[in-house]
């Protein structure tokens, strides 16, 4: 397979005879560059390597894409992890929310909580440790699920700098045995950060209203009921909402039945979730319009949004059908869920929010129509879809265990955005320029500074996850092919569904792929498999420099350095990630005057510090000013180093 040359080029056969003064070139090795232009370098003997930098050139027709569809995770996750000594399998979470000013009085803004958290002991404990936030529990009492039995809390205590809540018991709770906790609580909608369960106001035809709405990623679904909010912690959830008529209300699941609750008021319950981490519940309760359709795979698809632009919806529903059957044959796993359904908000913090079932969407994410909208907002509804709809696999199916690894939800969520909008909208150069300028590209500017962060740690930016992060799946699939990546990936989500992943996981599931594709273990062939390979890129910040030098006739070597814009950066290096010295496995890609188009370009391996290459060597000189378009050397541009020939 010509994507896994992994021995160094020989000399092409037919070589030339060079004299000194043959005027001879190379130029090669990616040209990425930083600042967004290119850099070419040629070679005449007896002059100075000529250098000329220019800027890559801005596509007129080019789309404008919509800014990062999701909020970073600014909010910080608080240090200290649960123990582990119970775990929950079960939610029944019953709120009732208090939007009416006029008749609601005192109570205003309230949630009034009921939880049933159904846990599983794992190691013998007489504290139960469960997050908190913005809330207070009225009461809280635990029993033995088999029989009811209570077990009598000894003590609360409340710890906020955690956002924890502990329950200590008057005896120690049995390996193996399952509990139900109890609570009643009561919490608030006034979420002035959005964050939450929140409330919103907004004018439509002239009338103030009130709706509410929940943002929980990463760590805020403590704020409506006490769950154990960490994403490995799965567990099924079923959902009541209790809410004055007149409003329609949305949860991740389906209805199972209406009741009246109290005069005015009605009690809704919603089917069971699949397995799901707590940061994707979701809920909403307002004045919308809802459309539906069945999607080609039998997924009942819904859009929502204020009345009066419930026409403008219909782009966002037919689109998010298509490619979420899309995504389910490219996968070859149905979404678990029966329903989807997509409210447009008049208020949201983020972009959208993928939560499984209920996505959420800012209005300019979803309104779209063909009289007063530009072609490019069609484009950006379609990406900002196919980003959400990517997490129904990569981050609901399959987690991150922990937010350090938040790449694994959103590197590939930005992936499969530009994927299905090339999908929906085709016809542009999706992934040969948008992509590039606006993923691939931007992560390097972010990136060639000393305060930049690995893709994957504690400490993280969101240029990282999101951009780096999707410009490394680009570059797998570069060297890989997208056919190998993708069934890797099958692999991947196939093996993980419903559980949690580090990056060890993903490396392995396509390592084992390569190695069947090979026939051999790719270590082996390779000396090195995907694991060894990809580590160097995302547990390290930045990227490298390659440096060609012509130490002989036929000679060229290639050398590797951290790239850093300043020198002098010094970057900061992250306690428990190993020092990989800021050396690169590099699948290096080069090609010479007589394939300026990169149509077939020569791949290589850079593993270590150094090493060498024997290039082609050729009589007729690059015009310096030839500089390839970069739709013509796109390949290459899908990786991620910059390349420089000083020779
Ligand atoms: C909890 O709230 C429910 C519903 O309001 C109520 O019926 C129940 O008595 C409360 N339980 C306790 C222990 O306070
Ligand atoms: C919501 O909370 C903010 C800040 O805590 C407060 O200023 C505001 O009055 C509250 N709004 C309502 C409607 O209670
Ligand atoms: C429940 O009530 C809502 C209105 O809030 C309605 O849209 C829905 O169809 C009802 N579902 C069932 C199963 O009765
Ligand atoms: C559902 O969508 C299909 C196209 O995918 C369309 O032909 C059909 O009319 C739609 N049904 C409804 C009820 O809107
Ligand atoms: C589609 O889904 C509905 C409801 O989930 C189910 O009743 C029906 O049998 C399904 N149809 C097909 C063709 O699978
Ligand atoms: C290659 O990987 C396999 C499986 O991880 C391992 O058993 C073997 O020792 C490795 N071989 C080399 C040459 O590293
Ligand atoms: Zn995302």
């Amino acid at each position: 397979m010509s994507t896994f040359d992994f021995s160094d080029k020989k000399p092409l056969s037919g070589g030339w005879m060079v004299k000194k003064t043959t005027i001879y070139i190379l130029v090669v090795v990616a040209l990425i560059i930083l600042t967004g232009a290119v850099l070419l370098a040629y070679l005449v003997p007896d002059r100075e390597c000529e250098v000329t930098q220019i800027e890559l050139p801005d596509d007129p027709e080019t789309i404008k894409m919509p800014k990062p569809v999701d909020i970073p995770k600014t909010d910080p996750v608080p240090e200290a992890r649960l123990p582990t000594t119970v775990i929950p399998y079960h939610y029944d979470v019953k709120l009732q929310v208090y939007l009416d000013e006029q008749l609601d009085g005192d109570k205003y803004l309230d949630i009034d909580g009921e939880t049933y958290i159904y846990v599983t002991c794992k190691e013998a404990t007489d504290e139960i440790t469960v997050h908190i936030k913005t809330m207070t529990v009225d009461s809280c009492d635990v029993f033995e699920t088999d029989n009811n039995q209570q077990i009598s809390v000894t003590s609360t205590e409340t710890v906020p700098e955690n956002e924890f809540y502990v329950i200590k018991l008057s005896r120690s709770l049995g390996v193996g045995q399952k509990y139900k906790i109890h609570f009643n609580h009561t919490g608030t909608l006034n979420q002035t950060d959005l964050r939450g369960f929140y409330y919103a106001t907004y004018t439509e035809d002239g009338e103030e209203k009130t709706f509410a709405a929940t943002q929980f990623e990463p760590s805020r679904a403590r704020r409506a009921f006490p769950c154990f909010d960490e994403p490995a912690l799965k567990a099924t959830f079923t959902t009541t909402l209790i809410y004055r008529t007149g409003r329609i209300a949305l949860a991740n699941t389906e209805v199972v039945r209406n009741g009246t609750y109290l005069e005015g008021w009605i009690e809704t319950e919603y089917d069971k979730t699949v397995v799901m981490s707590s940061y994707l519940n979701a809920y909403t309760i307002g004045d919308w319009e809802c459309i539906y359709n069945t999607s080609r795979n039998n997924i009942s698809f819904g859009v929502c949004s204020q009345p009066s632009l419930i026409e403008d919806t219909e782009y966002a529903l037919y689109t998010g059908m298509d490619q979420m059957s899309m995504f389910e044959d490219l996968w070859n796993m149905p979404f678990p869920m029966t329903k989807t359904d997509m409210p447009a908000l008049p208020v949201f913090g983020p972009g959208a929010m993928e939560n499984w079932g209920l996505i959420l969407y800012r209005e300019i994410y979803i309104i779209y129509n063909p009289r007063d909208f530009t072609p490019s907002r069609k484009q950006g509804v379609a990406a900002v879809v196919a980003h959400e709809l990517a997490h129904m696999w990569y981050g609901n199916a399959v987690t991150m265990e922990w937010w350090n690894d938040l790449w694994l939800n959103e590197g590939f969520a930005t992936y499969f955005q530009y994927y299905g909008l090339d999908y929906s909208v085709p016809g542009f150069d999706t992934f040969d320029q948008l992509f590039l300028r606006d993923v691939t590209y931007r992560a390097m500017r972010s990136d060639q500074v000393g305060t930049s962060t690995p893709v994957s740690a504690e400490r993280t930016i969101y240029r990282m996850i999101y951009q780096k992060g999707g410009a490394l799946i680009n570059m797998m699939a570069d060297f890989l092919t997208q056919d190998l990546l993708f069934d890797g990936l099958r692999k991947y989500l196939h093996r993980h569904e419903w559980g949690n992943t580090v990056n060890d996981d993903l490396w392995t599931a396509l390592t084992e792929t390569v190695d069947a594709h090979l026939g051999k273990r790719m270590n082996e062939t390779l000396g090195y498999d995907m694991k060894d390979i990809m580590d160097t890129w995302v547990l390290q910040m930045g990227f490298p420099v390659v440096t060609l030098t012509r130490t002989a006739t036929n000679l060229v070597t290639a050398e590797q350095e951290h790239f850093l814009l300043d020198p002098n950066d010094e970057p900061q290096e992250d306690p428990g990630l190993p020092q990989l010295g800021y050396v690169w496995h590099i699948p290096l890609t080069y090609t010479h005057e007589a394939e300026l188009n990169f149509h077939t370009p020569t791949r290589t391996w850079l593993h270590k510090t150094g090493g060498r290459l024997n290039m082609q060597i050729l009589r007729r000189k690059i015009c310096c000013h030839n500089v390839p378009k970069y739709n013509d050397v796109k390949r290459t541009f899908s990786l991620l180093y910059v390349g420089r020939a000083e020779f």
